[in-house]
């Protein structure tokens, strides 16, 4: 991403807005992690959209107004300031800031309260994420009510708060050519790390080491940071959706479920393969991984502009009922296990999510209450599972076996593209990148 593409989002919000009206738009702060040291930063999704700038505590100010032929973009930001910059890193300060990032005006953060009272004022719509950050609603507030109190002093406050997150999801949700080159990037990286993972893995070693694997790839690569906590689960922690403690001893006979992807300037991969610890599949881990990979590839079939994820989880329960059907885990008929929904006991998470800044990205999946039609430009994950918990009331064999087959999509004016392809998915190809790939 490039200037020129933060501008272009930017132009989108402020032809997007009602007339005359203002957007505000926060930076993230830094978060602290213990006693004077923090998380590592991550920018705000929304501001990181309009803006590409790096640093916490930030406002991004932007205006349609009349007055302002091609809008007005504003950023507050920390000043320069030699001795904080000595124990903290760089800063641009908004001098640079403003030539940098193509802003019209740039200024102190300090001198925000005061602008901002001026910038408010006259406006007629308010544009803002009210509840996503409660010192921006502080601010916002105050600033409102003192516009309030001033009217005699041809002081206006806008009359109506819209929740900007209206106009922003919807954009996001379809991503640009820019944005598309990045998750193809951190899709490829992650690909590169599940590889990485599998041909490292070997009973005796543990998730930990695996889950090292992993980062080291993706930091080799430029992607320093996880888009999300890296699940490494072998043998029962597999059924443990979000499981993320990956401090267990790989057991020989297990499988190893791992849900890792990096983030890349802001965007994230989203990957899970689940492979033999020691590299071979028994028996029954095939029987049930087949179902799975069936239960994927079929819903990507209807993966297509006009369709929707819910047509494809549809088939995607079928596929998986009618598999453990045809195990003897479930009993009884298709049509009366779906009705009854008996999956959900073994796969129990949603299909699919969009994919972008936020590893679950934003946007709603239902509009005017019906599943939203796919369009090219987006991004979404395609990630069926079955779970069978190591105390769950089926036979001693099925137990213990969780799986998971998650790949990244890009919808095109065809069909998809499959982001992480490259990842080894079917029991033949990942048995010989295991007995090979070393
Ligand atoms: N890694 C989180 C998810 O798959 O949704
Ligand atoms: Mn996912
Ligand atoms: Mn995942």
């Amino acid at each position: 991403m490039n200037t020129a593409d933060f501008s272009q989002a930017r132009q989108g919000l402020l032809q997007a807005m009602l007339p005359n009206s203002i957007a505000i738009v926060p930076a993230a702060s830094l978060v602290t992690r213990s006693r004077d040291t923090h998380f590592p930063f991550r920018q705000d999704s929304y501001f990181q959209y309009l803006t590409g700038f790096p640093e916490p505590d930030a406002y991004l100010v932007l205006s349609n107004h009349t007055e302002y032929a091609n809008g007005l973009s504003v950023l507050f930001c920390l000043d320069k300031d030699p001795e904080q910059e000595i124990w903290h890193g760089r800063r641009y300060g908004p001098k640079q800031a403003k030539k940098h990032f193509k802003l019209d005006m740039a200024f102190p953060l300090e001198e925000l309260d005061g602008l901002l009272f001026d910038l408010i004022d006259c406006h007629q719509h308010l544009y803002f994420a009210q509840g996503h950050n409660p010192s921006t609603d502080e601010l916002v507030f105050e600033i409102l009510e003192g516009l309030r109190c001033a009217h005699k002093q041809g002081r206006r406050a806008p009359s109506c708060i819209i929740d900007i997150r209206v106009i922003l999801d919807e954009m996001r949700l379809i991503k640009s050519d820019a944005e598309i080159q990045i998750i193809r990037k951190a899709a490829d990286i992650a690909c590169k790390a599940h590889i990485r993972a599998m041909t490292f893995s070997q009973a005796g070693k543990n998730e930990y080491h695996l889950e090292a694997e992993i980062h080291h790839e993706f930091a080799m690569h430029g992607a320093k940071h996880p888009a999300y906590g890296t699940i490494v689960g072998s043998g029962g922690n597999a059924c443990i959706l979000h499981y993320t403690e990956n401090n267990q001893a790989l057991r020989q006979g297990d499988l190893v479920l791992i849900d890792a992807g990096c983030e890349l300037q802001g965007y994230a991969a989203d990957i899970t393969r689940t492979f033999p610890v020691s590299g071979t599949f028994s028996k029954e881990q095939r029987q049930l991984y087949e179902i799975v990979l069936e239960a994927q590839l079929q819903a990507f079939t209807l993966i297509k502009p006009n369709n929707t994820i819910q047509q494809a989880n549809d088939l995607v329960k079928e596929v998986i009922t009618q598999g453990l059907i045809d195990l003897g885990i479930l009993k009884g008929e298709l049509a009366e296990n779906i009705e009854q929904q008996t999956y959900r006991e073994y796969y129990m998470h949603g299909l699919s999510h969009w994919l972008g800044l936020d590893v679950h990205d934003v946007g709603h999946h239902k509009v005017d209450g019906q599943d939203r039609a796919l369009k090219p430009g987006m991004v979404l994950t395609v990630e069926p599972g079955i779970y069978i918990a190591p105390d769950a009331k089926v036979d001693r064999k099925w137990q213990g076996i969780g799986i998971r087959i998650e790949d990244n999509l890009l919808i095109t004016e065809n069909g998809y593209e499959n982001l992480t392809q490259a990842a080894p998915k079917t029991i033949a190809e990942i048995e010989d990148i295991m007995a090979n790939g070393k």
